[in-house]
């Protein structure tokens, strides 16, 4: 059997209704050291602390690029009339066994309005549909309800906790791990 050619995805803009995954551009790096100000991003996502604007120049210059251009990801801006209103990435991504995993950040000025949840059926479908992964994953520390809700919005079906499975500013956590197959897209 041959090696699978290397992969990864292509720079793209991806529509939704009422907003836009876009790649990230130098433009957005105020808005999102403002939105990394945030006490509940700051608690749930392994960021630096205090949050500072080189913090958010490294992510839009090195972070995002060298994520693409292994192919183990791609991170897009979550624009909603014409402004960041969150991020939104895949990670972890396997190409042989055709996985990926989501990853999402909603801005105070972006919440409520279910943002995360609707970008992250998007997005999951676009690595279905596009670019022929078989499975995207959603994982979400037990105590984030917000982040569960947002994944059982966006369809995902929850398949259980992963126990000790990742890390948040207090400490580590358990994981609920949820899933969107190929084939939850043709039932
Ligand atoms: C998780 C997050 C992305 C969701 O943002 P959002 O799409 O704007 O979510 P909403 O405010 O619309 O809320 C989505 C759902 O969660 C519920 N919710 C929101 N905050 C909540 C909280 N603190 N406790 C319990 N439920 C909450 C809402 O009522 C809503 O429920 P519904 O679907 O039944 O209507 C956002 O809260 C965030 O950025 N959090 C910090 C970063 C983070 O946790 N990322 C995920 C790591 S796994």
């Amino acid at each position: 059997m041959t090696a699978p050619a290397e992969r990864r995805f292509a720079p793209a803009t991806v529509t939704g209704q009422g907003f836009v995954l876009r790649p990230l551009s130098s433009t957005d790096v105020d808005d999102i050291t403002d939105a990394c100000q945030d006490g509940s991003t700051l608690q749930w996502l392994p960021l630096p602390h205090p949050y500072e604007r080189r913090h958010a120049e490294d992510f839009v210059g090195k972070v995002a690029t060298t994520a693409r251009e292994t192919g183990r990801g791609i991170v897009f801006a979550v624009e909603v009339d014409g402004r960041l209103h969150g991020c939104i990435d895949l990670k972890a991504t396997d190409w042989v066994s055709g996985t990926t995993e989501i990853g999402y950040w909603v801005a105070p000025w972006g919440r409520g309005r279910g943002l995360a949840g609707r970008a992250a059926r998007v997005l999951a479908e676009w690595a279905l549909r596009v670019h022929g992964l078989e499975r995207v994953v959603i994982r979400a520390a037990t105590v984030n309800v917000a982040s569960q809700r947002a994944a059982e919005s966006a369809g995902f079906v929850r398949e259980g906790v992963a126990r000790n499975a990742g890390y948040v500013r207090a400490g580590r956590v358990d994981l609920v791990v949820y899933s969107l197959v190929s084939s939850d897209l043709h039932p």
